[in-house]
């Protein structure tokens, strides 16, 4: 495999100087920790949820992470199929904690070094990219969607069939339609942040566009969770609070940030204390009727 390439300025990640100094680079590596475990607690401790999941039992044997952060997902699937290797690629420095030795981390742009990180037969059994493609811009997530795409095994892959491209990321559409005026307020200060901040429902159409050039079966699961703590479902009801809070916590750095440093654009500012606040109690009063959506997709590479 080439050297990894070197990276330049144009490199960059919105969210990135969230992890400048070590506190930050904590909470940020908390705050993916707890979202990871609560989403994997409520899928019964599977990677791929159980919706999508056509081959239970499946034994991936290369691994691909994409954006891996501090490589909460990339550890568990470590652990979870010790046989496989997985490699881990993020723009960011390499994860604080020692990976396990199954886990090989590369810093490359997911935009720009694919091809040349894996040239052709280079193949995976399962790509992983989730809660990253938000930050890219829209045709940037669709060509990543598509190079990832082509880098699945066509066939052979740990057990028999093709390659697995599972996709997670949220979308704030219906976030909006259902919160209070706080939290619309606070959800159009998140889509100056994000690159795009509904990119997950456009996750099947990306997918389903990749299938003029590669034989792909495409599935979408969305999950709707509240964001109080008043759900019907306790399960969904618990996941739905932890990705609040997942979401709240960057928010929270992203105010912090902007009140001491001074240094940040103008929408970064828009998180304030007092937003944030005025958000958190509509959240919590009774009446609150705030769901988040967070969509799930995945693509199989059929055999020709
Ligand atoms: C919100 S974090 C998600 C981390 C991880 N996927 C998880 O779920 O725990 C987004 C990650 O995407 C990475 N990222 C953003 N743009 C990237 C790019 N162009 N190439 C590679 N990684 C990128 C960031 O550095 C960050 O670690």
């Amino acid at each position: 495999m080439p050297a990894p390439p070197a990276l330049t300025e144009s490199h960059r990640y919105v969210f990135d100087s969230l992890k400048t100094s070590e506190v930050e680079e904590d909470s940020e590596s908390a705050r993916l920790d707890a979202v990871h475990t609560a989403f994997t607690a409520y899928f019964s401790g599977n990677l791929i949820p159980p919706p999508l999941d056509d081959r239970p039992g499946w034994k991936p044997v290369k691994i691909l992470e994409l954006g891996c952060g501090h490589g909460s997902w990339a550890i568990h699937a470590a652990k979870q199929y010790p046989e496989a290797e997985i490699i881990a690629i993020d723009i960011a420095d390499a994860p604080k904690r020692p990976l396990p030795p199954n886990v090989r981390f590369i810093r490359a742009d997911m935009t720009k070094d694919l091809p040349s990180l894996f040239p052709s037969p280079i193949s995976f059994d399962l790509i992983h990219i989730r809660f990253v493609l938000t930050h890219l811009p829209q045709h940037t997530a669709q060509s990543v969607i598509r190079t990832a795409a082509r880098l699945l095994t066509p066939s052979g892959g740990g057990g028999g069939g093709g390659g697995l491209l599972l996709l997670e990321e949220g979308d704030t559409t219906n976030t909006l339609l259902t919160s209070g005026p706080a939290g619309n307020k606070f959800w159009r200060v998140f889509h100056v942040l994000c690159a795009d901040a509904d990119v997950g429902s456009k996750l099947s159409g990306y997918l389903r566009g990749c299938r003029a050039e590669l034989p792909l079966e495409v599935k979408e699961y969305v999950l709707f969770m509240p964001a109080h703590s008043n759900g019907d479902d306790q399960a969904l009801t618990n996941l739905g609070t932890e990705f609040h809070q997942f979401v709240m916590r960057t928010a929270r750095l992203v105010a912090q940030r902007s009140a001491t440093r001074h240094t940040n654009a103008d929408e970064e500012a828009g998180f304030t204390e007092e937003l944030l606040d005025e958000y958190e109690a509509e959240v919590a009063s009774a009446e609150c009727k705030a769901e988040h959506a967070v969509y799930f997709c995945s693509a199989r590479r059929l055999p020709v």
